[in-house]
C-alpha cells in the first residue's frame, strides 16, 4: 500500500472511533496561558499555541520543551474516556525561533527578499526548524506569503516583496527548509492580507477576481506544490466579506481548484467579528472550511458552540468528520504519532540553540540583504583603518534591530532581551576597534577627530496593525492583548521617517554640519520617506529589520563582503493623500523595485 493509503486508512480507522466531543476538541486550539494539560484531556484538545511574547516559566528551550512534554503527555493517556492523539503545539517562529531566548533572529522577510537569494531561504528555513524542535515544538506559522501591495501595511517587513513572482519563487524553498527537518509549516495569512485598501491590517482587499490569482494566490500554489500541510485564513476581507466565511475562496479555490489536502486553521480570534452570537460565528467559519479555530480564550465557549451547531445541523457532521480528518492526515503524515515524548526527543535539546554555526547562516542573510541607496564619492566600503564615529538612537540596539515577534509579540528595546548576537555597533568595533560610540547626548568631540561618521536609526519595534501608518483612528485589537477598543493606536499617521523620528535627521545633519562625511544606516520594516535624510548623507543603506546579527552589516559597510541586495518594494518619495496609493502602480517612486548600487 502507497504510503499516503496507509495513512487514509489510519485516519479513518481513529476517526470511526471518535465521539462528537473528541472531534470538536480535536478541531481547537487554545494559548498556552489558558488552558491546562488536565484540560487538554479533558476536552480532547488537538493543539495548544503560543501568542507572541507567551512563553513558559524562564524561556529558555528547557523551559519550552517541559511545558510541551506535559501536554504531550496529557494528549496521549488513553483510557475509556479519552484517545490519544498527540498535541500539535504551534509558534510564530516567522524570522527564527524568536520569541525564545537566546534564539537566532533572523531578518524578517522583507530582507531577506531584497536578498534575492532562494537557496538562502532554504538555510534559513532549516536553521529555524532546528532551534523549534530544540523548544519540542513541531508546527510554525510561517512562511508569511503576503504580497505587500502598500507600505503603509504594519506587516510589510513580513513580505518578501511587492512582487508575486519573488514571493512565489521563495515560498518551496521556505516551505522545504522547515519541512525537510521536521516541523510543520503554515502558509499565512488566505488570501490578500497584503492587498487591503491604504495599506490598513485586517482591511478590506478590492480587487477583482484576476488580480486576486495573479498576485496575492499565485505563491499559495507553490507552497502547495511543495507540500505546506496547513494554511491560515486571513483576518482581512476580499471585496467585503471576511476570508473567515468565505466558502469560495476556502473550499472552492484552496481545497478544490488547488487541491490543498491539510487543514485550514483561524486566526487569532478570527472567529468573533463574524457574527453576533458566537454560535453562529463558529458555524460560519467551518462551514466555509476552516478546519482548526484559533480560539485562544473562548475556547471553551467554542467547543460548546459548535457541539449546538452540530446538533442542529447548522454545520453538517460531515464537514466536522472532513475537518477531523485533515487534521489527523497531516499528524499521521509528519510522523506525530510514532514521535516520543518531546522530552525524549534527540532534537529537544538546546545543543544547537543559538550556535555559531545557526548564527553564521543568520548573518550571511543579513550581508546580502542591505541595499544601497546612495554612495557619493565611493563612500563606502569604509576604510578600517578610518578615525569612525558611530551615532544614532539604533546603533547599539540589537532589540531595534529585530523588529516584532521577537520575545515580545511587538518586539522589544534595548540589548539586553536579545542574548547572544552582535548589535551593528559592536560589529563595527569589531572590525575598527578605534570607532567611537556617540550616544546622542552632549557634545561631539571635535570634528577634526574624525574622517567619517556611520548614523544609525530607525524604527521602533512594532507588529501587525500596531505598525500601520494612517489616521489615528483606534486599531481593532485583533491579537495578543485584551483592550478596551479605542487604546490601540498605529504607528503614525506618515511614512515621513522625519516627522516620527526627527532626532534621526537631526543626528545626521549635525554630523553634516561639522563637515563629517555621514553614512547613514536605516533599520525599518518598509520603505519610508527619507528624502531629507538622503540628501545630508553622503552614503544610505537601507538595512530593514536585520535581527540579531549586526555583525553582518559591518561586514559590508567595510567591504569585506559586496552589497548585493535590490529593492523588494518600490520605495517612496512622498507619503500619498488620503485615498492615494503607494508602492505598485502608485505615484511618487524614488526607486523602483530591483534598486540597489554596486559599489567597485
Ligand atoms: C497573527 C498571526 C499569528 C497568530 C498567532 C495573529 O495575531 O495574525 O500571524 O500567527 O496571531 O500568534
Amino acid at each position: 500500500m502507497s504510503p499516503a493509503g496507509a495513512v487514509e486508512e489510519r485516519v479513518q480507522a481513529l476517526l470511526a472511533r471518535m465521539s462528537l466531543d473528541q472531534k470538536i476538541g480535536q478541531m481547537t486550539q487554545p494559548e498556552r496561558l489558558h488552558v491546562t494539560p488536565a484540560e487538554v484531556k479533558a476536552y480532547h484538545i488537538g493543539s495548544v499555541l503560543s501568542g507572541g511574547g507567551s512563553c513558559p516559566a524562564d524561556n529558555r528551550p528547557s523551559d519550552w520543551v517541559a511545558m510541551n512534554d506535559a501536554y504531550w503527555a496529557a494528549s496521549m493517556e488513553e483510557d475509556a474516556g479519552h484517545l490519544a492523539i498527540p498535541i500539535l503545539y504551534g509558534v510564530d517562529a516567522v524570522h527564527g525561533n524568536a520569541n525564545v531566548r537566546g534564539a537566532t533572529v533572523f531578518p524578517h522577510n522583507i530582507g531577506l527578499g531584497a536578498a534575492g537569494d532562494p537557496e538562502l531561504l532554504e538555510r534559513a528555513g532549516r536553521v529555524t526548524a532546528r532551534e523549534v524542535l530544540a523548544a519540542g515544538v513541531d508546527w510554525t506559522f510561517a512562511p508569511t506569503l503576503a504580497v505587500a501591495r502598500d507600505p503603509r501595511w504594519g506587516r510589510t517587513y513580513e513580505s518578501y516583496s511587492e512582487d508575486p513572482g519573488v514571493v512565489a519563487g521563495y515560498a518551496a524553498r521556505i516551505v522545504r527548509g522547515l519541512q525537510g527537518e521536521g516541523i510543520l509549516a503554515c502558509a499565512k495569512h488566505w488570501v490578500g492580507d497584503g492587498g487591503t485598501e491604504a495599506g490598513v491590517d485586517q482591511g478590506d482587499t478590492v480587487v477583482d477576481e484576476e488580480e486576486l490569482r495573479r498576485v496575492h494566490m499565485a505563491p499559495y500554489s507553490a507552497a502547495v506544490e511543495a507540500g505546506v500541510p496547513t494554511v491560515m485564513a486571513s483576518l482581512s476581507s476580499w471585496r467585503g466579506e471576511k476570508c473567515h466565511a468565505h466558502s469560495y475562496l476556502i473550499r472552492d479555490l484552496l481545497k478544490g481548484e488547488m487541491g490543498f489536502t491539510g487543514f485550514v486553521l483561524s486566526d487569532w480570534n478570527g472567529v468573533d467579528p463574524l457574527a453576533a452570537a458566537y454560535g453562529e460565528a463558529a458555524a460560519m467559519a467551518v462551514n466555509a472550511g476552516i478546519d482548526m479555530l484559533m480560539v485562544p480564550e473562548t475556547w471553551r465557549e467554542v467547543i460548546a458552540e459548535l457541539k449546538q451547531q452540530v446538533k442542529r445541523g447548522v454545520v453538517p457532521i460531515a464537514r466536522i468528520d472532513d475537518a477531523v480528518a485533515r487534521i489527523l492526515r497531516v499528524k499521521f503524515a509528519c510522523g506525530l504519532f510514532e514521535r516520543p515524548r518531546p522530552a525524549a526527543r534527540p532534537a529537544s535539546n538546546g545543543i544547537g540553540f543559538g550556535s555559531r554555526e545557526h548564527r553564521a547562516v543568520a548573518r550571511d542573510a543579513v550581508r546580502k540583504s542591505l541595499v544601497l541607496l546612495k554612495n557619493e564619492d565611493g563612500r563606502l566600503p569604509l576604510d578600517k583603518g578610518a578615525r569612525i564615529l558611530v551615532a544614532g538612537s539604533a546603533a547599539h540596539d540589537r532589540g531595534r534591530q529585530c523588529g516584532g515577534f521577537t520575545i515580545e509579540w511587538q518586539g522589544v528595546s534595548g540589548n539586553a532581551a536579545i542574548e547572544g548576537g552582535t548589535s551593528m555597533w559592536e560589529g563595527i568595533r569589531a572590525v575598527a576597534p578605534q570607532a567611537v560610540l556617540w550616544e546622542g547626548e552632549g557634545e561631539i568631540s571635535d570634528a577634526r577627530d574624525f574622517d567619517v561618521g556611520v548614523v544609525i536609526v530607525g524604527e521602533q519595534p512594532y507588529a501587525e496593525g500596531l505598525g500601520d501608518i494612517r489616521h489615528p483612528s483606534p486599531v481593532r485589537p485583533g491579537a495578543h492583548v485584551s483592550v478596551a477598543p479605542g487604546t490601540l493606536q498605529p504607528y503614525g499617521d506618515t511614512l515621513e521617517f522625519a516627522a516620527r523620528h526627527p532626532e534621526a535627521l537631526r543626528t545626521i545633519r549635525e554630523l553634516a554640519a561639522r563637515g563629517i562625511p555621514v553614512v547613514t544606516v536605516l533599520i525599518s520594516g518598509r520603505p519610508l520617506v527619507v528624502n531629507e535624510e538622503l540628501a545630508a548623507s553622503s552614503a544610505f543603506v537601507a538595512a530593514w529589520l536585520p535581527g540579531s546579527e549586526g555583525a553582518g552589516v559591518a561586514d559590508v559597510l567595510f567591504g569585506h563582503h559586496p552589497f548585493n541586495g535590490r529593492l523588494p518594494m518600490s520605495w517612496p518619495s512622498e507619503m500619498p493623500g488620503v485615498n492615494g496609493r503607494v508602492g505598485t502602480g502608485g505615484n511618487g517612486v524614488l526607486f523602483p523595485r530591483g534598486y540597489g548600487l554596486r559599489p567597485d
